[in-house]
């Protein structure tokens, strides 16, 4: 039978498997040396003042949203355009999500959009890197200061991403990061807090605990989740974390391979690249020439075995959510952009050949 060309392929190997046996090992699996030295490099590798671990990327962004006081009543600005997982963590404190239109160069937050959109119960604003590339934060923070709003940094897709010569995530009030299978650095499932405010990390650490404080106490008061990560996760988030930089320089000569090549496909718009930003390659979208069917791209790009993706749908069209959010504008760009986006096949190590047929077989499903 032939092998499909799976969407992403975790980048895992020999020094990951000998941590996690380590921690097996030893016999402590949760709550343990590995969390705290996890974080604690992964605070030093982004120059911040404190990293909390955590189960998910969305179990993060409910925990700092909670941390930074959002709660019922209180509007969240984001972006149209990104995973559901940003909305769901708005609609979990309680919150609405507002969702503004994004940038049809860089497809981020639009800064003007987002300064429209504010209103007196405008508690935060979550600015989403999307794709890995920096959301215009120098805007995002200029307009959160003019109207005392709090920031976090969606940094799920973007570790390693760089804004304006600065790793994202550390930019804002708190950031958070996902470690999903087909992100740069993974630990299965995972995610983190970070943030430079004792504070905003001691209440992360509690809501991710049962509302518990550093000593076990609940004299919090938070009512807290179990949002905890374990030792095994953790050890293999220290490995990823020693190797990233190999995989961020890998995953960026496999897009400059990919964008050379789909340079040559007409009407195919390739993913967006900024100068003074370095993006942090998570996957590979392209812009479907107008007109396209995009279903039946996929499909014939399958019948070749080849996987695709086609996000992120644009939130509000997504069934159940519109009712529950408020929405500023025609949001016309990012509902242009989440019907002809797709992502191909993309993960450090993807081999040479693997990417050539990926190449030829959309190149052929797009020919009149
Ligand atoms: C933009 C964005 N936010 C949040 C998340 C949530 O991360 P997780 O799947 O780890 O909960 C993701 C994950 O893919 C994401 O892409």
């Amino acid at each position: 039978m032939m092998m499909k060309i799976p969407l992403a392929r975790a980048d895992v190997g020999p020094a990951e498997a000998q941590a996690v046996a380590r921690v097996m090992a030893r016999g402590r699996l949760a709550r343990g040396p590995e969390i705290e030295a996890f974080e604690q490099e992964f605070a030093a590798w982004l120059v911040v003042d404190g990293a909390v671990a955590m189960n998910s990327g969305t179990s993060a962004l409910i925990a700092a949203l909670r941390a930074l006081g959002v709660g019922p009543g209180d509007e969240v600005i984001m972006p149209a355009l990104t995973f559901i997982a940003t909305a769901n963590a708005i609609l979990n404190c309680g919150a609405t999500p507002v969702l503004v239109d994004v940038d049809p160069h860089s497809w981020n937050l639009d800064p003007q959009a987002l300064e429209d959109a504010v209103s007196d119960r405008t508690r935060a604003i979550v600015a989403v890197h999307l794709f890995g590339l920096a959301a215009p934060m120098n805007d995002v923070l200029s307009i959160a200061h003019d109207h005392q709003l709090v920031v976090i940094e969606d940094a799920c897709e973007a570790i390693g991403a760089e804004y304006q010569g600065r790793r994202v995530g550390g930019l804002a009030d708190a950031g958070v990061f996902g470690f999903y299978p087909n992100k740069v650095l993974t630990t299965g499932e995972g995610g983190m807090v970070v943030a430079n405010a004792e504070g905003i990390i001691s209440r992360c650490r509690a809501i991710a605990n049962q509302g518990r404080g550093a000593d076990g106490s609940m004299e919090a008061g938070i009512p807290g989740f179990s949002f905890r990560s374990s030792e095994l996760a953790a050890a293999l988030g220290r490995v990823q974390l020693r190797s990233l930089d190999e995989r961020l320089a890998e995953r960026t000569r496999l897009s400059e391979r990919y964008a050379r090549m789909l340079a040559r496909v007409p009407a195919l718009g390739l993913p967006p690249v900024e100068e003074q930003n370095v993006r942090s390659w998570f996957t590979f979208p392209v812009l479907l020439p107008a007109g396209t069917d995009r279903a039946m791209v996929m499909q014939q790009l399958d019948t070749a075995g080849i996987e695709t993706a086609d996000y992120f749908p644009v939130v509000h069209k997504i069934p159940g959510y519109c009712e529950r959010l408020r929405i500023h504008g025609s949001l016309a760009v990012s509902t242009l952009l989440g019907e002809r986006l797709l992502c191909l096949p993309f993960w450090s190590g993807l081999e040479e050949q693997l990417m050539d047929n990926v190449v030829v077989a959309l190149t052929a499903a797009l020919a009149p």
